[in-house]
């Protein structure tokens, strides 16, 4: 006689493979769930901190834009603006805020031959926070500059 629980017990493949079928979903669903909002977090860049900002904002608009104006140049100084230096090198604008620069330079694909004046009277979180200022905002590279980085190449 069949009962109509019978069906449950049926050892047919698909009897069998509905529930572990369910088993996996539930586990891929576990893992995604418990790994999905930790992943980009980890890899996603830390938000500058807007303290650092301003205080950056302050001392470009103080001393730089003396010189390069809102970003664009002058025909004192170079654009920052999309300027390879801005975006890659802070280590390289950091020496040249700390030592000033001369001479002839590519920048954009433009020779420039100017002075810049060595502003190292600034101080070591003056001149971090003026950097990750100018990256951000001229650069589009959101990176923290340390005074700690600074004060390396005094
Ligand atoms: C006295 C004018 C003057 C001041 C003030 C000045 N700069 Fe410059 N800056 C220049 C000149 C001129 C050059 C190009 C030097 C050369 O031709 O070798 C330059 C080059 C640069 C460069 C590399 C070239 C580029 O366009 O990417 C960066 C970055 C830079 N300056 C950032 C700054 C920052 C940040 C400050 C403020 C802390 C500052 N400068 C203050 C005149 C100035």
């Amino acid at each position: 006689m069949r009962l109509p629980w019978d069906r449950w017990k049926r050892p047919d493949a698909s009897g069998g493979a509905f529930p572990a079928q369910g088993a996996a979903w539930l586990l891929a669903a576990f893992f995604l769930g418990a790994c999905s909002p930790s992943a980009p977090k980890a890899a996603a860049p830390q938000p500058l901190p807007g303290e650092v900002l301003s205080q950056g904002q302050g001392i470009y608009e103080q001393l730089c834009a003396t010189c390069h104006f809102d970003g664009h140049g002058s025909p004192t100084a170079p654009a920052l603006i999309d300027s390879a230096i801005v975006k890659n090198s802070p280590d390289e604008m950091i020496g040249s805020i700390l030592h000033g620069r001369n001479g002839p330079m590519n920048v954009n694909g433009q020779i420039v031959n100017g002075i810049m004046t060595a502003q190292n009277t600034l101080s070591d979180e003056d001149i971090a926070a003026v950097v990750t200022y100018v990256r951000h905002e001229f650069g589009k590279a959101d990176q923290l500059t340390t005074p700690a980085e600074v004060a390396a190449r005094r």
